[in-house]
């Protein structure tokens, strides 16, 4: 026992102390900051991300209407608690999917992502799909799909990088990856990628507090 806890103590020491892209799950609580995010993007993003011109109007009531029971949602904080990615991991009955051919599985799962336009080519994008992935492989999925744009260079390079097979029809793409068994190692991963992003978490939070209490005291803050 005692050599688990050990064992499983440095194995989070060592994910902590590498330079890392924490990727969160969020809970509901995060919804005003999703749409803070999703409302930052330029129309050529949501219509990359969303397939259409998405109005801000749409995008309130697509975040108001997430359900974080049924899926899960990723995201990747920056210092200041801002997100600047955010993955949407949805899960449907195979048999009423687009893709219900693909898999013996009960359940399907599709993936939408978008990354902050100043945080691209960091590869927050790529970490987002990994770990939506990872989560699939955990929950009994064999079979992940993401749909997008044929023109969405980015987004099939990071597709094809992970192994997705690729189809392509009228301009438009649908991705597949399908994904392993999980093994108590997957398990293991997914539990540690989650502590390490929720210790991330709370110290930048915690540091905020403290930030914002330093500049109250010493009256530095920004002013409203
Ligand atoms: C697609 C998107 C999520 C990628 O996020 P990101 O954080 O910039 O992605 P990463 O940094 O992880 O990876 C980008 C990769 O694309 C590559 N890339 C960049 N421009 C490219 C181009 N024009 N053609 C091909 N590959 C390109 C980068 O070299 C990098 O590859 P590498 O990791 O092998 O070096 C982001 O561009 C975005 O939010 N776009 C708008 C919404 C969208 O398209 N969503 C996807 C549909 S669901």
């Amino acid at each position: 026992m005692a050599q688990r806890i050990r064992k499983t103590t440095v194995a989070l020491i060592r994910e902590l102390r590498q330079p890392r892209i924490w990727v969160k799950e969020l809970s509901p609580g995060a919804r005003s900051r999703l749409l803070k995010h999703f409302l930052a993007l330029e129309p050529s993003d949501r219509l990359l991300r969303f397939g259409s011109h998405l109005s801000d109007e749409s995008i309130t009531r697509y975040v108001e209407g997430i359900n974080f029971e049924r899926d899960t949602v990723f995201g990747v904080y920056n210092s200041r608690l801002r997100l600047m990615g955010v993955g949407h991991l949805t899960f449907a009955p195979s048999e009423k999917s687009a893709i219900a051919g693909a898999t013996l599985k009960a359940r399907v799962a599709e993936f939408g992502v978008s990354v902050d336009a100043s945080a691209r080519g960091l590869g927050v994008g790529s970490r987002l799909f990994q770990r939506a992935s990872m989560r699939c492989r955990n929950a009994d999925i064999d079979t992940l799909y993401m749909h997008c744009l044929s023109s969405n260079k980015v987004m099939l390079h990071i597709a094809r990088k992970a192994g997705m097979e690729i189809h392509r029809d009228y301009g438009e793409s649908d991705a597949y990856l399908k994904i392993l068994p999980a093994d108590a190692s997957s398990v293991m991963q997914e539990a540690l990628a989650e502590q390490a992003a929720m210790l991330d978490y709370t110290f930048k939070s915690n540091l905020r507090l403290l930030l914002r209490a330093v500049a109250r005291l010493t009256g530095t803050g920004r002013r409203k």
